[in-house]
């Protein structure tokens, strides 16, 4: 079974969907890591993350594994440095990479063959599984969504450093031509502005439970 939850950044995404996944006893996926991930491997490479070609050629040698709570790229440990402002920045030019994208989309697929999987990020249940078996869209306000990724980042960013960064990843994301972010016709949007982390993930596995057409 696939479950997709999308959404901008601070809508609770990540942390809705490791929880629903333990719940269900399903693989978690974080996309976003993933992109995150390979971009700390562009900074470090020392090659523009605007540089396309280069960018691409990079990532194709890159493996990004996810072990006990931590995110490996070449077997080295970037979990702190994925959250870093350096990392913020590189990821918007490195996740429009069409090359990137198709190579790491490639690996979110081979994933959900061998797994039961939540999988989180922009375009799961538009791009990567438009048959999901569910789909859901977390929304929040921004200056809530900026709270919450306040009290993740590692720099000490002000709260209107981060909202600001938030807002232009909005943008940027919402905008750019390949896998833009946007809701999937069918999936079941929630607004996470006033909810808790546990009432989100209950809503989502109460939806999952529910028999479908009311178990006709
Ligand atoms: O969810 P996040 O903030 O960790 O995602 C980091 C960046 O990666 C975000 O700016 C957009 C990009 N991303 C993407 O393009 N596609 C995904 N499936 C997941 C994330």
């Amino acid at each position: 079974m696939i479950i997709a939850i999308d959404g901008p950044s601070g809508s609770g995404k990540s942390s809705t969907a490791k929880r629903v996944a333990k719940a269900l006893n399903f693989v978690y996926l974080d996309t976003g890591a993933m992109y995150r991930a390979v971009s700390v491997g562009v900074l470090r490479s020392g090659i523009a993350p605007e540089n396309s070609e280069e960018v691409a050629e990079a990532v194709r040698h890159m493996t990004v594994l996810f072990r006990k709570g931590k995110v490996l790229l070449d077997g080295r440990d970037v979990t702190t440095a994925i959250r870093e402002d350096a990392a913020n920045k590189a990821v918007t030019p490195v996740s429009a990479n069409p090359a990137v994208r198709k190579l790491l989309v490639e690996k979110q697929r081979a994933y959900a063959r061998d797994h039961d999987v939540v999988m989180e990020g922009r375009d799961i249940g538009t791009v990567v599984f438009p048959d999901a078996d569910y789909k859901f869209f977390l929304t929040a306000e921004i200056g809530v969504r900026a709270e919450r990724r306040m009290k993740e980042a590692p720099d000490a960013l002000s709260l209107e450093e981060v909202r600001d960064d938030l807002q232009r990843r909005d943008e940027y994301d919402a905008s750019r031509e390949h896998s833009p972010l946007k809701c999937a016709a069918d999936a079941i949007v929630i607004d996470t502005t006033n909810m808790t982390l546990q009432q989100q993930t209950d809503k989502i596995l109460s939806l999952i439970r529910e028999p479908k057409n009311g178990g006709k």
